[in-house]
């Protein structure tokens, strides 16, 4: 039995994706031998109800000096990361000297608005290749793992944080315990800890099963946020949805009986119930779904490629690794997938191999279909690249489900 890595409760699996490999690992063809795999399951535990995987890939594997991810790459997340900086400035740092601590600042989307702003600031970011990006910008950056004694370490050194944030980063640390023990060493009384990541309801309706990958420990809800922070001494006081990255919630922890809850929390809590988001039926028809996107999906290429059309991949991204994976999809379905990101290119997708190429390559020769494994960029990416539909190319998404539009 797997325990809940919050509560110790039983862990029940109600979605194996098979053998998976590392979701941002780009090995060069002579390292295809080298690769690191793990099972991807998903389970939810009975007690607390939070969503988790059922084995965990140690944290050094997926972050360090050649982490390729670079927040910065899509317009709309800089617009979104800036918008919340000079929210954070006109809302919660408002006292003499305020101190705002980032955990996973990756190149230093948000907190380059910080620095430009003349705010004290502090990113924890241990993949020291984007920390180095985020220096460049003026960031001040610690090379490290945010955890209960790094965060002292900071109090320590710097005093309290007013505010802590993180985006997209949560839901990639196993060791909660840890980090809100961190949190709650660093915070001031009144400070306050937001954090952002996809929405376990989202991904429910949307059968997004592509946001489940080893960086992706935990598929967040309203509920089983609220009782992790009741079992370390905080209170989730508020919750906001973005539709950022396919559906996400932000949510404000403060320490317990510091501020008074939103009715955002009871109603959003509500709508949870409503869906059914705790009950394992639901999570079932979660599951089941996800089995016939896999065959809509395969039975689509496969027509393609019989039909003599041509198929490529947009966007190289994590999600993409769990999508391949599962369905089986290599490079005799979808020739090349190209990626604005320089260390992905002239490397090759995980574990399926798919060469990945330049956006420039794309454009110099279009495929007759793109299967946009960017879905969640969707909007900015369609607009990026107009010409490829005006050329007669159509794009292929499978996300809420299987379609060519
Ligand atoms: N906040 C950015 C980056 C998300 S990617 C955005 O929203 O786009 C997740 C980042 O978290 C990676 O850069 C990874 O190196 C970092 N990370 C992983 N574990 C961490 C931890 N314990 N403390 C701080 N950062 C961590
Ligand atoms: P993203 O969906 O943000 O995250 P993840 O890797 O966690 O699933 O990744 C987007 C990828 O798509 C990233 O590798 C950069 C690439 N990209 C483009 O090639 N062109 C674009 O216009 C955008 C926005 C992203
Ligand atoms: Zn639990």
């Amino acid at each position: 039995m797997t325990e809940c890595r919050i509560c110790g409760g039983a862990v029940e699996e109600f979605l194996d994706l098979g053998r998976q490999p590392l979701s941002d690992a780009f090995p060069r063809p002579a390292d295809v031998d080298a690769e690191f795999f793990y099972r991807l399951a998903v389970g939810h535990c009975v007690e607390c109800t939070m969503v988790q995987l059922m084995e965990e890939v140690p944290r050094e594997r997926m972050f360090h000096e050649d982490y390729p991810y670079h927040s910065s790459g899509s317009s709309v997340m800089r617009e979104h990361f800036t918008r919340t900086a000079l929210n954070f400035i006109e809302t919660e740092l408002t006292t003499t000297d305020p101190f705002f601590v980032e955990i996973g600042c990756n190149d230093g989307v948000l907190l380059r608005t910080m620095a430009e702003s003349g705010i004290r600031h502090l990113g924890f970011e241990p993949s020291a290749g984007v920390a180095n990006v985020a220096r460049e910008r003026g960031v001040r950056v610690r090379t490290d793992f945010f955890e209960e004694s790094t965060a002292a370490a900071v109090r320590e050194a710097e005093g309290p944080a007013n505010a802590i944030f993180s985006a997209n980063t949560i839901c990639h640390i196993p060791y909660l315990d840890s980090l809100l023990r961190g949190v709650d060493a660093l915070l001031t009384p009144d400070g306050v800890f937001v954090f952002e990541d996809p929405y376990l309801g989202d991904i429910v309706k949307k059968t997004s099963f592509d946001q489940i990958y080893d960086e992706h420990f935990y598929l967040f809800s309203v509920r089983s946020v609220q009782a992790m922070a009741e079992r370390f001494g905080f209170e989730l006081v508020d919750v906001e949805r973005h539709p950022v990255h396919g559906g996400e919630v932000r949510y404000t922890l403060a320490r317990a009986g510091a501020r008074q809850p939103t009715p955002a929390v009871a109603r959003l809590l509500a709508e949870e119930e409503a869906q059914g988001l705790a009950r394992p039926e639901v999570l079932q028809g979660f599951a089941s779904s996800v089995t016939r996107i896999r065959e809509d999906l395969v039975a689509l290429l496969r027509s393609l490629r019989a039909d003599g059309k041509t198929v490529a991949g947009y966007g190289a991204t994590a999600k993409s690794a769990t999508v391949t994976n599962f369905c089986g999809i290599g490079p005799d379905l979808v020739s090349y997938v190209c990626d604005t990101t320089p260390a992905k290119q002239d490397r090759l997708s995980p574990g399926v191999h798919i060469p990945v190429k330049s956006t420039e390559a794309f454009t110099a020769s279009y495929p007759d279909y793109a299967l946009l494994f960017a879905w969640n960029h969707a909007e900015e990416i369609m607009a990026k690249e107009e010409r490829f539909r005006e050329s007669g190319g159509q794009w292929i998404l499978y996300v809420p489900e299987v379609r060519v539009v």
